[in-house]
């Protein structure tokens, strides 16, 4: 008989988890107010709110860490990491900052303007976020197939060139400072970008001489994605497909917390000099000196190791299988999934879930609440109230997907882990009939209301 798969690692250092009772979640989510970003991480068994600087380090990392130099200025930790972005991405500038947000903060004042608008697809909520509080607007130019959730698609993070054309048409050179690709494009389900559709993008905008920027958070499953589906990738290396995706890019901007696989960090890569000045001068006001923008150097030295191991096949290969194993035990069991599925986390459909419940009982955050306090498994809703306001009706917006995501920190869980969220939610599947109301808003913030709303059951 064949062996059964198992991970490419030992684990040397473990951290004890709680179990706790349905009372006691059902106390605590009400104290919450509805809101899973306002439980303590100890009345959480099984947390996948994240995937964002919650993975675990290597042997490697944790080496690299006691090697960081902590000079203000010129740290060998910096230009490790200027190597291994050389080495692995290809830019020959770059600036650290202390997480992915940041980097959109600097690179964007370099860049957006009151009025401007910038293409994408299905910008991720801290992208649009700091569009749209420079007065810009984000025109979403996601292929149509990546809303419907029952499609199978090979890369539903792909931009739509005839959207995208249409906004580089209607709109002068000068009102779209870039265009910007995430990858993978954790909106619409940590989907990925085929490198066919990076190269079309990267024509038409040079035609319509707009830039490209890449939302790289996830750049390394991206590579993976691509080596399994697109046609001649097959025998390509993850570290040559990279180099290959952000060839077509002109910069990119990166939170290091997930295809880092560090616990803090980001930065912003970059081709041409001019934008590096251009960039520096927001850096240094908003992040610290160019050569650490907010991170230790000793963080720094642990995102130079992270980054090689996150593109290495064989680590991409134990992430990317452990997700698709909860995903297969859920789509077995009926309940509604997008597909294929993400990268970095399961993506379950609340509108197909409770097909019965109105849209304005949020569905999705319905659907997190009822698995936690099945199972103390937390997740995030990925739906209308993360879509905020629209800015200029204050209506709220409600997009076409509405999504509970269960997102998988890298090298955390077991197998076995998996095995208890899939039951938690196969439970809650089994009893959707009975889940006849959802909550409604009693407060929130005028942007980004996700992280501090306060809801009611209904
Ligand atoms: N871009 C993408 C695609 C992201 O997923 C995130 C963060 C960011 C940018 C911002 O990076 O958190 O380091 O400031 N995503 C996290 C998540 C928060 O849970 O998906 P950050």
């Amino acid at each position: 008989m064949e062996l059964p798969y198992s991970e490419p690692y030992k684990i040397k250092m473990v951290e004890p988890i709680y179990p706790s009772t349905r009372e006691e979640r059902v106390k605590w989510i009400t104290a919450a107010k509805f809101n899973l970003f306002n439980l303590k991480s100890n009345q959480v068994l099984i947390d996948l709110l994240t995937d964002s600087g919650t993975g675990a380090m290597s042997d490697r990392q944790w080496a690299a860490i006691m090697m960081g130099d902590e000079s203000y200025a010129g740290a060998s930790s910096y230009y490790n990491l200027k190597e291994a972005i050389k080495n692995i991405i290809g830019f020959d500038y770059f600036l650290p900052t202390h997480q992915g947000r940041a980097a959109e903060n600097v690179l964007f004042s370099a860049m957006v303007k009151e009025g401007q608008v910038v293409p994408g697809n299905s910008h991720f909520d801290t992208t649009k976020g700091h569009i749209e509080f420079r007065k810009a607007h984000a025109i979403d130019c996601t292929i149509d197939e990546a809303f419907n959730t029952t499609l199978e698609h090979p890369f539903k993070g792909n931009v739509d060139l005839n959207k995208l054309e249409k906004v580089y048409k209607e709109y002068p050179k000068e009102k779209i400072p870039f265009v910007i690709i995430t990858i993978t494009c954790n909106s619409s389900g940590g989907q990925p970008v085929s490198i066919e559709n990076m190269k079309a993008v990267s024509e038409l905008s040079k035609k319509y001489g707009i830039k490209v920027i890449y939302d790289s958070a996830r750049f390394a499953e991206n590579a993976y994605f691509i080596k399994l589906r697109e046609k001649g990738y097959e025998n390509k290396t993850i570290k040559e497909i990279v180099k290959e995706m952000f060839s077509y890019a002109d910069a990119m901007t990166m939170s290091s917390k997930k295809d880092g696989i560090v616990n803090i960090g980001g930065f912003i890569g970059m081709r041409d000099e001019e934008l590096f000045k251009q960039a520096s001068f927001y850096n240094i006001i908003f992040e610290g000196y160019i050569t650490y923008g907010g991170m230790a150097g000793r963080d720094m030295n642990a995102l130079a190791v992270g980054l090689d191991e996150a593109t290495e096949f064989v680590y991409l290969q134990s992430r990317i299988e452990q997700i698709a194993y909860l995903g297969k035990k859920l789509k077995d069991a009926g309940v509604p999934l997008q597909q294929p599925f993400g990268g970095h986390a399961i993506f379950v459909d609340a509108k197909r879930f409770l097909p019965n419940l109105p849209k304005e009982h949020f569905l999705a955050q319905t659907l997190a609440v009822e698995l936690y306090i099945e199972a103390g498994v937390r997740g995030v809703e990925i739906g209308a109230i993360l879509a905020d306001r629209d800015p200029d009706t204050r209506e709220n917006r409600f997009p076409d997907l509405e999504l509970l995501r269960l997102a998988i920190p890298r090298r955390v869980y077991t197998y076995k882990h998996m095995d208890v969220v899939a039951q938690g939610l196969i439970n809650v599947f089994e009893r959707r009939n009975e889940i006849l109301s959802g909550y409604r808003i009693v407060k929130e913030a005028p942007l980004m209301r996700h992280f501090t709303v306060e809801l009611e059951k209904i």
